[in-house]
Order: structure tokens, then C-alpha cells, then sequence
């Protein structure tokens, strides 16, 4: 009898993503497998796809080509530990196991110190796009052990999105937690540049009294533009849509409280660890959080005072002016989470291929980008770029856009409008480059109360001031 045919991979995890996968890698010719514990899951899984889906993970693993690759679409956590318990027994050295899942990198780390004790090779990939581009192309960042990457490069590269010049949106990230950690910072990316393109939203609507109509029109415009982006498409479209029940915008139905699962919480996390300056990735965050907090909003709003709102101007330039401000924050939060990239590297020493990473995010990943080629372009050119804004073309589009930043913020401010975003990214861009910052007061006021020192501008060294003493001056 012929022995049957052995498997090119398995996924363990049959949601809507491990699904989606595995029919992208039978389109690519491999034979697939997966496996879940619900029995309704497998079942689904064998009539979609046509793969088998054995009933336990000793079938699974023995119908599997060695060294096994094995791919987890698990929910992120302890699902992940209790998966890989169980799969121990029926796995042997050099066998490899992908966690797709969006898992803190901390934890990666962990599991890769495990499984490297009893020889396998275990890989954090970051996996963008959805469940569309799960089943036709998505981002690809994996990480880990580094010898398994010529074995999963074919199946993995197969399966992800292309950008234009062809190249495929999968390369290795580096050792360690690198792959998990660089989707981490593509998460905080997509916070900020989701939050921006609200509060742009929310300034025409709430100042320039815009139709969500009259606004899918103005974001389809610019998604023809230097904004042209994944997110900004997918928020004409959603601006479009009318709720057949009521006749109304479906977006003006929409409860105004967003939830998280986390990855933008980890990567402000990340940044406060590791001393990096990322306040729009953050506020991306507190906005979540302040939009959460809906019944207490709707108190203060009765009790806390603010100005009376008012445009006077001209409105089709104020979308303009919107617009390139978007640009500007847009380029602030790109510059924070390459700061954040860049900080890891120094601390774990990871050697991230900073140009390889925006190619990655080039196609298929949510912040996909028409900028994303422009930076890859800057760090091709200069990899150890200290911070993106300072790339010759970024410097540029600074120079041609904050000052529709300051507008867009100064009109917020003076009409009480939240723009979170749009303001932590102009302080930002104001900090850096700024010579001189009031922190020679901030060092005064540490040694006074506390001791702590301060240094001198026209000495080295590290000095203490009896600040209590009575002057001798
Ligand atoms: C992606 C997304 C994806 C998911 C986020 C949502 O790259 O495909 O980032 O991973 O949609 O986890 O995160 P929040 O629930 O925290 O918004």
C-alpha cells in the first residue's frame, strides 16, 4: 500500500487566520494539515481547504515531512505555552514551530530559551493583514532561531504579499524575539496613523461640519496623494457606508469607545523601558483609553468649560491644510517606531535590517504606504540613521508640513477639539530640534530637593549645589 503523502507543513489554530493561511498555501502547492481542538473548527478546516485535519497532534505531527514545520495561529498568551506542551512529545530536534501569533516579545524570548534545549527551532513571526491578507498576502516578520530560516523561507515567502518592485513582504528579522518585537512597533505605527486619521476626521467634522459623504470624498482624494496608504483607503470606504435599517451613516451609528488587545500598550511599554521618545504611539494608546471612559465624558462635558467653536476661513484650504499635517504627524510616529526599532537593536543586539523592515511593510501589513518606499530608500541609504526625520527627504517634507501642523493644532487647541495625535507629534518634532531644552532647570531642581547632581555646561564633571544655603551672592 502507498504510505500517504506527508505534509509540507501544519498550522495549529483554525480561526478565521489559520484558515485563510492554509488556503494561501495550498494555492502556492504545498500540502497542508491543521489542527484545532474544536472538532467543528477541523471540520470546517477539511471541507474549505481539502486539507486534513487529524484529531489529535501525534496524527498531525506524523503525517508532517521532517524536519516539521509547524505553524501556531493561536490567540496570543497562555494558549500559546498550553499548544506547545502538548506538542513537545511528538516533535524531535530540529523540527521548527512559527508562533503567528501578535505575542509580547518577552514572551518569545522565553520560549526560545526552552525549545532551544531540546533542539528545536523555534520562530516569532509577525503575520499583518488581516484575515484578507492572511488569505491573499500578508506581512511576514519572522524572527528566532536563525537555522530555520532557509527551511520556512520558501513556504513563508510563497505565501506573503509583493510589493511593486516584486519582492516578496517576508524576510528574516533577526535572532531572538526580533520577528514579534518588530510587529510589535508595526502595531504602534498602525495606533498613531489610525488615531491621526481620526482626529482628522473628527476636525472636519466637528470644525469644518463635513458630511461623512463629503469626508470619504476628501480621504479617497488623498489616498491618490503622498498619503496614499491601506488605512487611509479603508476610511473612504467606511465613510461611504449607510446603515440599510436607518437610512444614516453606519459610522454615526458607532458607539465612540475603542477596545485594544494590547500590542499598542507593549510598544509605549517598550519605549518608557528603554528611554525612547514615542508620545504620538503613546497617545494613540491614552485616546483609546479617554474613549473608553464614555459616561464620565459625558459628565465633564456638562461641568468642564472650554471655548465656543467657530471657523471662519477658508474650508476647502483648511482640508489642504489637514492633509499635510497628516503627512507631518504621520512622519513623526514612522520616526518613533524606527527610534523604538533602533533602541532594541542597541539593547539586544539584533542587528534589525532597518531598509528590509520598511520593505516588508511596503504591501500587505495594515500601515502599508506609498511613504513606506521613501523609507526604505532613506535607511538603504544611510542605515544607522539616528532618527528618520533627519533623512534628507524626511527633513524636507518637515520643512513642507509642519507648519499645517501648527495650524491644524493651534486650531484645535483655540476651538477645544481633542487631537491628541496631531499635538504629541508637533511637540515631538519641536523637541528634537530643538538646541536647547529647559532641562538645565529640570537638573537644578533634582539637586535641590533630592541631591542628585547636575552637570555644568562649562566643566565636566557632576556637581551639588546647598541650595537652601544662604546665598553668597
Ligand atoms: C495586523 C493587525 C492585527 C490586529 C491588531 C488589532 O497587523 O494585521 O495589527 O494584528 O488587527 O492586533 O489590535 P488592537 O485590537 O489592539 O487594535
Amino acid at each position: 500500500m502507498a504510505s500517504p503523502q506527508l505534509h509540507d507543513l501544519a498550522i495549529v489554530g483554525l480561526g478565521v487566520m489559520g484558515e485563510n493561511l492554509a488556503l494561501n498555501f495550498r494555492r502556492q502547492g504545498f500540502a497542508v494539515s491543521g489542527f484545532d481542538v474544536d472538532e467543528g473548527k477541523r471540520e470546517r478546516f477539511a471541507q474549505r481547504t481539502g486539507g486534513s485535519a487529524p484529531r489529535s497532534l501525534q496524527e498531525l505531527a506524523g503525517a508532517l515531512r521532517t524536519p516539521r514545520v509547524l505553524l501556531l495561529m493561536v490567540p496570543a498568551g497562555a494558549a500559546v505555552d498550553a499548544v506547545l506542551q502538548d506538542l513537545r512529545p511528538w516533535l524531535a530536534a530540529g523540527d521548527i514551530v512559527i508562533d503567528g501569533g501578535n505575542t509580547r516579545y518577552t514572551d518569545t524570548e522565553r520560549r526560545l530559551a526552552e525549545l532551544q534545549h531540546v533542539g528545536i527551532l523555534f520562530v516569532g513571526a509577525g503575520v499583518s493583514g488581516g484575515e484578507e491578507g492572511a488569505l491573499n498576502g500578508p506581512a511576514i516578520m519572522p524572527g528566532g532561531a536563525p537555522d530555520a530560516w532557509p527551511r520556512i523561507r520558501p513556504l513563508l515567502q510563497a505565501i506573503a504579499a509583493r510589493a511593486e518592485d516584486g519582492q516578496p513582504c517576508c524576510e528574516w528579522m533577526g535572532p531572538g524575539a526580533a520577528g514579534h518585537y518588530v510587529k510589535m512597533v508595526h502595531n504602534g505605527i498602525e495606533y498613531a496613523d489610525m488615531q491621526v486619521l481620526c482626529e482628522a476626521y473628527f476636525l472636519m467634522q466637528e470644525l469644518l461640519g463635513m458630511s461623512p459623504r463629503e469626508m470619504s470624498e476628501v480621504f479617497a482624494q488623498w489616498n491618490r496623494g503622498e498619503l496614499a496608504s491601506y488605512l487611509v483607503g479603508i476610511t473612504a470606504d467606511i465613510l461611504t457606508r449607510v446603515d440599510p435599517e436607518t437610512g444614516r451613516p453606519l459610522v454615526d451609528l458607532i458607539v465612540d469607545t475603542a477596545e485594544q488587545k494590547g500590542t499598542g500598550k507593549w510598544a509605549s511599554q517598550a519605549a518608557l523601558d528603554l528611554g525612547v521618545t514615542a508620545p504620538t504611539i503613546a497617545e494613540a494608546v491614552f485616546a483609546r483609553t479617554v474613549s473608553a471612559v464614555r459616561e464620565q465624558r459625558a459628565q465633564a462635558a456638562q461641568v468642564l468649560a472650554g471655548p465656543a467653536r467657530e471657523f471662519q476661513g477658508d474650508r476647502a484650504a483648511f482640508v489642504q491644510v489637514i492633509e499635510r499635517a497628516l503627512l507631518a504627524a504621520k512622519v513623526c510616529a514612522y520616526a518613533q517606531g524606527f527610534g523604538l526599532l533602533a533602541a532594541a537593536d542597541q539593547e539586544y543586539g539584533w542587528q534589525l535590517p532597518m531598509g528590509t523592515i520598511a520593505a516588508t511593510w511596503r504591501a500587505g501589513c495594515i500601515i502599508r504606504a506609498k511613504l513606506l518606499e521613501d523609507i526604505r530608500g532613506a535607511y538603504a541609504r544611510d542605515p544607522k540613521l539616528a532618527n528618520l526625520m533627519l533623512a534628507p527627504h524626511f527633513a524636507d517634507v518637515m520643512a513642507g508640513s509642519h507648519g499645517a501642523l501648527r495650524e491644524v493644532v493651534a486650531s484645535a487647541a483655540r476651538n477645544g477639539i481633542a487631537i491628541p495625535a496631531f499635538m504629541s507629534a508637533l511637540a515631538y518634532y519641536d523637541a528634537y530640534r530643538s538646541q536647547r531644552l529647559p532641562a538645565n532647570l529640570l537638573q537644578a531642581q533634582r539637586d535641590y530637593f533630592g541631591a542628585h547632581t547636575y552637570q555644568r555646561l562649562d566643566r565636566p564633571g557632576k556637581f551639588h549645589t546647598k541650595w537652601n544655603e544662604e546665598r553668597r551672592d
